[in-house]
């Protein structure tokens, strides 16, 4: 995937928690995901001026591990719009953070590209006003 940090629109900034972690003390895949997925729904519903749903997640990397306290930001940008979907690629980053120390070494460690659609009732798709 093309870089888009810089370019792309900061939409989201999450600390990680204890919660959030594998046995081994980085973070589970999934709650990225989720993340990942929030991130691009806010990019979506404001390009559709309105509620979207995912269809699809494309290309899903995990680069580097994510770690507990780690600052990760999402950044996303509109790739495609669609009569009624919206094409947004996310990207993550980590700033390092122990307990007591300031953040540091920001580091990319995820990229996505996810479709939303754009909905006027759960199943009930809409077109996309230009
Ligand atoms: C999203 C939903 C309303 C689409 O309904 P549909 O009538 O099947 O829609 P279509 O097949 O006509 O696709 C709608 C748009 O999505 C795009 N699309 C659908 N599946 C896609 C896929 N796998 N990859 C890329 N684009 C896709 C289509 O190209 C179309 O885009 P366009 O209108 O901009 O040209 C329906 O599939 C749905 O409700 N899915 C469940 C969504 C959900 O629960 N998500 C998880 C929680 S948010």
């Amino acid at each position: 995937m093309k870089e888009i940090d810089g370019e792309g629109t900061l939409v989201l900034r999450v600390k990680t928690r204890p919660n959030d972690a594998n046995k081994g003390g980085d973070i589970f895949g999934g709650w990225l995901m989720s993340q990942i997925d929030i991130a691009g729904a806010i990019a979506a519903a404001e390009c559709a001026k309105g509620p979207v749903v995912t269809v699809a997640v494309k290309d899903l990397k995990f680069i580097q591990p994510l770690f507990i306290y780690d600052i990760a930001s999402f950044y996303t940008k509109v790739t495609r719009v669609g009569s009624t979907s919206v094409t947004v690629e996310v990207e993550v980053f980590a700033q390092r953070y122990q307990e007591g120390e300031r953040p540091r070494d920001r580091v990319k460690v995820s990229d996505a590209t996810l479709i939303y659609v754009a909905v006027s009732k759960p199943g009930q798709k809409r077109t996309i006003p230009s």
